[in-house]
């Protein structure tokens, strides 16, 4: 039997194992030096970790299900960089455990928006969307100024840090201390007032 490319095609199980095989290899080829490329595992210059306060927001972020409607990934497309600013790069992400990208836009791309509305704009637009923006479908989050329960700050520092977040034994001693008294509403907001603000402080 001679093994021409007539034989693959009409043997289905050589044409699924040859099929494997080819996007097995493919992919590798593809993914494999992700893990490797500096710009793909390196901090951006400027990124810190985020502090204890903005990664308790950061959880409520992720409790409220913000992320079924926005997503945190500037495409590098030009409408995108218009709209939103300088196109999200993988060095900007490697503190975030998990990663917020999201894969919808109901609402706007958050990823640049730190910096972008005061922390009153987005106290008052958090509380009930529609006194600022009359139009906007966003849901009121009416709750969130109950006070911030810190007691886990410390373990989830620690969790992050076996997973190479660099804090410091003083960050974990403290974390407690950083974000007392503090409401969830301002640690959501101290979160959303850092997202993407690492590579503007970089230039
Ligand atoms: C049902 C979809 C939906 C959900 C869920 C949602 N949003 Fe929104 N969000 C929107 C829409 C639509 C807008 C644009 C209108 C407006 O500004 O209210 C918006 C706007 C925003 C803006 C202003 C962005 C800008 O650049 O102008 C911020 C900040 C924001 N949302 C944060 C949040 C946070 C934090 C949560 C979770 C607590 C959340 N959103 C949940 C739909 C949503």
């Amino acid at each position: 039997m001679s093994f021409s490319h007539a034989t693959i095609e009409k043997n289905v199980g050589w044409l699924i194992v040859l099929i494997v095989l080819v996007i097995s290899v493919a992919g590798l080829v593809e993914i494999v030096p992700l893990y490797f490329q500096k710009s793909t595992t390196e901090p951006v210059a400027g990124l810190k970790p985020y502090s204890a306060l903005q990664l308790a927001g950061r959880d409520i972020y992720v409790r409220e299900g913000c992320y079924n409607c926005h997503s945190q990934m500037i495409r590098p497309f030009r409408a995108e960089v218009e709209r939103y600013g300088p196109y999200s790069v993988a060095g900007e992400y490697v503190y975030d455990r998990p990663f917020q990208w999201g894969s919808k836009r109901t609402g706007p791309d958050l990823a640049r928006v730190g910096g972008r509305y005061s922390d009153e704009w987005h106290r008052i637009h958090l509380l009930n969307p529609r006194d600022l923006v009359p139009e906007s479908n966003m849901p009121a989050y009416a709750w969130l100024e109950r006070p911030l329960d810190t007691s886990v700050l410390p373990a989830k520092l620690r969790a992050l840090r076996t997973l190479g977040v660099p804090y410091t034994d003083q960050d974990i001693a403290q974390a407690q201390e950083a974000a007392k008294g503090r409401s969830e509403l301002d640690a959501l907001i101290a979160y959303l007032q850092h997202l993407g603000t690492a590579l503007r402080a970089a230039k």
